[in-house]
């Protein structure tokens, strides 16, 4: 195993932990909309923003214990908005993480309360645990995490998406729609994993550049597996975009300039990492995970 794999999956089972402590347990009441929420949110999923938050922090100088509910907050928000982009409503899908969507397994209504209880529960943990220096730091964080979960960010992101379902947008809308249904979140776990430690100025623009390019390039290669991949390795439905009349890179551009486009993304990450001081070892091998997986 290569040592970025060793750290990736150290880092998978330490967010298992932190998540599953930390959403109530399936015996609580409701005990119905309890293991609904921690069948979505468990035992699933590449865990990439905790990853970006953890390795953020790296840069940072913050340690693990901090950045770990920071982590979790952003990956609770990411949850939720895969349970509700598989609502009927919306994608309709009925595979995801190789399990059925919450929605089949259990209830359109569940699905929806999933979602809202999850979104609640991630602002929970910014909310009682110290991970900042300070407490106007820790409010920044509150803010950053909003912000990016909201109309200005996934939400708007989303709405677009739905808006945009067999029109055929110009590159820069697509473009558009790609930064905040994806690209906003990617980029608040690299910020709020940062602010757990010491950020300066210079640093938080040079984070907030390498972000930028992989939360993009993350729904590039997400539309180039979608059209490529097989419904076996991804753990959700191949081809749904191409059924489903969706604006993406691979229909506006073609795979091979996806690609390229992807590979460019990376460099400008890479590129935007040289300016810091930290330890940016694993933001850089990050990005090449973001770019070369094939799920
Ligand atoms: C899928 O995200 C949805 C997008 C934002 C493209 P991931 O590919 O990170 O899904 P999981 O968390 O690994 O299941
Ligand atoms: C989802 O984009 C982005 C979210 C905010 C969930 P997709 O609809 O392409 O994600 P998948 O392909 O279903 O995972
Ligand atoms: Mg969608
Ligand atoms: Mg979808
Ligand atoms: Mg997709």
């Amino acid at each position: 195993m290569t040592d970025f794999a060793a750290w990736m999956q150290a880092c998978q089972a330490r967010m298992e932990r932190v998540l599953a402590d930390c959403l109530p347990a399936a015996t609580l009441a409701p005990q119905r909309l309890h293991e609904a929420m921690r069948y979505a949110v468990l035992d699933g999923g590449k865990r990439v923003r905790p990853l970006l938050a953890l390795a953020a922090g790296e840069v940072t100088g913050a340690a693990a214990e901090r950045v770990q509910h920071a982590a979790a907050a952003v990956e609770l928000i990411h949850v939720y908005s895969l349970v509700h982009d598989d609502l009927p409503a919306m994608d309709d899908d009925a595979l995801r993480r190789g399990k059925p969507t919450v929605h089949v397994e259990f209830d359109e209504a569940t699905a929806l309360l999933v979602g809202d209880a999850l979104q609640s529960l991630a602002f929970e943990l910014l909310a009682s645990h110290k991970l900042a220096a300070d407490a106007a730091t820790q409010l920044a964080m509150v803010h950053v995490l909003a912000q990016a979960s909201g109309s200005r960010g996934m939400a708007g992101g989303q709405a677009i998406d739905l808006a945009s379902v067999g029109q055929p947008l110009e590159l820069t809308e697509l473009e558009f729609m790609h930064i905040h249904k994806t690209g906003a979140l990617i980029r608040a776990a690299v910020l709020l994993g940062a602010h757990c430690g010491i950020l300066t100025e210079a640093a938080a623009t040079s984070l907030d550049r390498y972000a930028k390019c992989i939360g993009l390039a993350f729904q590039v290669v997400d539309d180039i597996l979608d059209a490529e991949a097989s419904t076996a390795t991804l753990g959700k439905t191949a081809g749904k975009d191409a059924a489903r009349n969706k604006p993406t890179y691979v229909s506006l551009l073609g795979a091979a300039r996806a690609r390229e486009l992807a590979q460019e993304l990376r460099a400008d990450a890479h590129a935007a990492l040289d300016t810091l001081s930290g330890s940016t070892t694993r933001l850089r091998q990050l990005a090449d995970f973001i770019i070369e997986r094939s799920y």
